[in-house]
């Protein structure tokens, strides 16, 4: 079984990434041949700044290591590594009817969020789903958001298979964990970059802590009175790090009264700076070791690119690309 997912460097990772994506992914490479990659090809769709798209995508990689990503049993590579991505999303692209990227979300959130339409915003489904066929994925771990593309995929690869005869293609399944709650951002709406409500996974402890003591929204009970439960950002967060035990024993300090917010936040920021010292710890020898993050890119991107070679073999000769 071959999981492949990409993600875009797009900015610094965030709680939600990890309990929405970078978890799962990671405990996925024990249960079959894990392909992740760094989707650089994908951000220059809403990134404009060359220094910026590169320190993202190295920084994807250290943080996609530091999370517990294992280079001996993952492949991790950066998309732009194996350029032969571009020649099949062309060919997809030849088969790609406009009113199925017409009909994609994705490409009118973009527009919405002030992004200026282009090509590549408006093609990226097939971009994508040459990401996925080229590696031949059985199953792609994506979130609620990615399905749509995951169907284009399907499409695509079906209409080249009934046009060429045969299998020439898999189709790959999404894989989307029903079970992953969406974690609240720091005012109670979804966690996102776009919001500015996020609590990073990485970062100097003092304006971590500073940051969960001052924008966590809450009401205003007084310390000695019980607290609501329910719609609790802190209970819900804390939830995510804090053992069984330990989130019961603050849903009763809520329900007694006679704690204050600041404690409890406090108590949140505790549980979340353990929870990832192990993460933190392997971080920074990553930044201190860029060579080794280089050749866990290099190795990871010479094993891709055997795989995409044997597709694009294989693909270029069934539409007619090669004569000999
Ligand atoms: P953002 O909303 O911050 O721009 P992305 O859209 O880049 O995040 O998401 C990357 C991955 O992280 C996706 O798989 C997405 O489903 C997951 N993810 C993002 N935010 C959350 C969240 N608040 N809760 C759960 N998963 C999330
Ligand atoms: N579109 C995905 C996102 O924005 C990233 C992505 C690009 C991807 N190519 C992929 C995910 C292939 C899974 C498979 O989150």
């Amino acid at each position: 079984m071959r999981f492949l997912t990409g993600l875009q460097p797009s900015g610094q990772l965030h709680i939600g990434n990890y309990f929405g994506a970078i978890k799962s992914a990671v405990e996925l490479q024990e249960k079959g041949e894990a392909f992740y990659f760094i989707a650089n090809y994908h951000a220059m769709t809403t990134m404009d700044s060359a220094e910026t798209l590169r320190n993202n995508t190295i920084d994807l990689a250290i943080d996609f290591l530091a999370c517990g990503l294992d280079p001996q049993k993952a492949v991790l590579f950066a998309q732009s590594a194996v350029p032969e991505v571009n020649e099949l999303a062309w060919i997809l692209s030849t088969v790609c009817p406009m009113g199925l990227l017409e009909r994609c979300h994705s490409y009118k959130d973009k527009i919405a969020k002030g992004f200026s339409p282009n090509h590549a915003l408006f093609a990226y489904p097939a971009l994508m789903a040459a990401d996925i066929l080229l590696y031949n994925s059985d199953a792609v771990p994506v979130g609620k958001d990615q399905k749509q593309h995951l169907e284009v995929t399907r499409d695509l690869a079906g209409k080249i298979n009934d046009m060429f005869g045969g299998e020439i293609f898999k189709l790959p399944e999404a894989l989307i964990s029903e079970v992953t709650a969406i974690v609240p951002g720091l005012d109670g709406q979804k966690m996102s970059k776009s919001y500015g409500n996020t609590l990073p996974i990485f970062g100097e402890e003092k304006p971590l802590r500073k940051l969960i003591n001052k924008k966590i929204v809450t009401d205003a009970t007084p310390l000695e009175s019980p607290k609501p439960t329910e719609g609790s950002i802190i209970l819900a967060l804390y939830k995510l790090f804090a053992t069984p035990e330990q989130y019961e024993e603050m849903v009763a300090a809520h329900q007694r009264g006679g704690v204050g917010y600041g404690q409890f936040k406090k108590d949140l920021f505790e549980a979340y700076w353990e929870y990832f010292r192990t993460a933190r710890e392997k971080r920074a020898w990553l930044v201190a070791n860029p060579d080794y993050v280089k050749q866990v890119l290099s190795d990871g991107a010479a094993r891709a690119r055997e795989e995409a070679a044997k597709t694009m073999t294989r693909v270029r000769e069934v539409v007619g690309l090669t004569w000999c």
